[in-house]
């Protein structure tokens, strides 16, 4: 089991044209590291996702929960949105089978399939109730906040559909809330009606907690290692413990990042791993990142890098062409994974063609790592930043350390860009602005506020005629 990062090509020296991250800024970042990695590092009673990989308590709440309801339902609906739904979906798609919710009990084993309600869409919300049998279904109401506009009213419609589908007692039956262990809406729903709850510790936000109940509750249900998942995270995080840059590979990628972006222009950093059970992974960063660092610094001024998500190979048929050729505003980290699982070989037909005849012999993992490692080969040939997390193969042990990796590396650069990596003022208005709409109480400031916008402009409004 092992994880390595090479960033040989976001180097200068390596890269042409005078391009890359020079020794000496490498260097002195050194010194700024090690206070992040001691602003981070102290706070760790604060900061609960740095030990919910060592918590048994934790564990242990959702494997109880899993064991009571085991072989009682078919599906399992997640109700979510933001953190507590990416995580779910990203283990789901890196750790089951493809296409896990199309496959027999039998070949799932006797667990459950998975959905994720991770939006109010009514097109989605409607055809997955449509297609449930809930009898058989246990819903799981995940919110930290315990009462986000999104999962509320997913919970009002599912709740109601169950209580027609088993009646109201039975219902109760079939949800568990999981939600901060005091405060919100759920927790009172849970506390007056007796329905089951499981906490996310309170120390723990929507973007940290996909190794809390959040993320573990929905994967044990589902058969994943969980154990190994935490194993790979508790790896990480004691790798990380040292405030030596070199050292620390999450401070590496943090700070290469952070140098690239700030001193080098290249604010816009892609995920592209290679290996379409990670795709939803480079999902889950995204928000991590975009959420964690896109902020106003104290000094007001606007900070934060944008990260965008690819897919190797797919993506060279796509995204990379801007890569190679657009502006030089980019990083590229790729994942690439050493061991494939039904890694068969490619039938050596029409030899005589020269489009074919070169694969034949040739596994379609070599092929699908050979085409990473000429993508960041020509990258580099061009001056382009790129650097390569290496992963042994796609389980639950690589799946946690790559999570605590990225969560780790998160914290580090609030601390770089001097921005509060756990919170999210920004998404606030807009939440305001709904309520607003909506007619919720207390929102009647934010009321005035939409009120007093400017509305659309016919003059700047087009709307060609049939
Ligand atoms: O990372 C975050 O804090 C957010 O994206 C939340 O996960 C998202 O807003 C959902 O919040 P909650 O879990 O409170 O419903």
């Amino acid at each position: 089991m092992a994880l390595s990062f090479d960033f040989t090509n976001m180097m200068a020296g390596v890269l042409p044209h005078d391009a890359g991250i020079t020794e000496r800024e490498w260097h002195d970042a050194a010194a700024t590291f090690t206070r992040a990695h001691t602003a981070v590092h102290a706070r760790t009673a604060d900061l609960g996702f740095l030990t919910l990989a060592t918590s048994e308590a934790l564990l242990a709440s959702s494997l109880t929960v899993a064991e009571r309801v085991n072989g009682r339902f078919d599906d399992v609906l997640l109700l979510g949105i933001g953190g507590s739904a990416l995580g779910p979906i990203a283990l789901r798609t890196a750790l089951c089978p493809p296409r896990w919710n199309e496959l027999t009990a039998a070949q799932r084993g006797g667990r459950p399939r998975l959905h994720v309600l991770d939006n109010v869409d009514p097109a989605t919300i409607g055809s997955t109730l449509d297609r449930l049998d809930l009898t058989r279904t246990l819903v799981l109401v995940v919110s930290k906040s315990g009462g986000t506009v999104e999962t509320m009213a997913q919970y009002l419609i599912v709740r109601d559909a169950l209580a027609q589908a088993v009646g109201e007692e039975a219902a109760r039956d079939h949800l568990v809330l999981v939600t901060d262990p005091e405060v919100g809406a759920l927790r009172r729903i849970a506390r007056d009606e007796g329905i089951a709850a499981v906490e996310i510790p309170a120390n723990v936000g929507g973007r940290f907690s996909v190794l809390s109940p959040v993320g573990i509750l929905p994967a044990a249900l589902i058969g994943i290692d969980v154990r190994a998942l935490l194993a790979g995270a508790a790896h990480i995080t004691a790798q990380a413990q040292g405030a030596e840059l070199a050292g620390n590979l999450p401070g590496a990628f943090a700070v290469l990042q952070w140098l690239a972006d700030t001193r080098h222009g290249r604010s816009v950093q892609v995920l592209m791993p290679y290996a379409d059970p990670l795709r939803d992974l480079a999902l889950w960063f995204v928000q991590l990142w975009a959420e964690s660092l896109g902020k106003i610094r104290p000094d007001g001024t606007s900070v934060g890098p944008t990260p965008l998500p690819a897919l190797g190979a797919t993506d060279q048929h796509s995204q990379v062409q801007l890569f190679m050729e657009g502006p030089q505003d980019k990083t590229v980290t790729f994942v690439a994974v050493k061991g494939r699982t039904n890694d068969g070989r490619i039938p050596a037909r029409h030899a005589d063609i020269p489009e074919l005849g070169y694969l034949g012999g040739h596994t379609l993992g070599e092929l699908i790592d050979i085409e990473q490692r000429a993508t960041a080969g020509a990258l580099a040939a061009r001056g382009r930043f790129n650097a390569t997390i290496h992963v042994d193969r796609i389980d639950a042990w690589h799946l946690g350390a790559l999570m605590q990796l990225f969560a780790l590396a998160t914290a580090y650069a609030g601390e770089l860009y001097g921005v509060n990596a756990f919170d999210q003022p920004g998404v606030e208005l807009g939440k305001q602005f709904a309520y607003a709409m909506l007619g919720r109480a207390g929102s009647e400031a934010a009321r005035s506020e939409w009120d007093a916008l400017p509305k659309p402009n016919p003059r700047y409004m087009i709307t060609p005629g049939v």
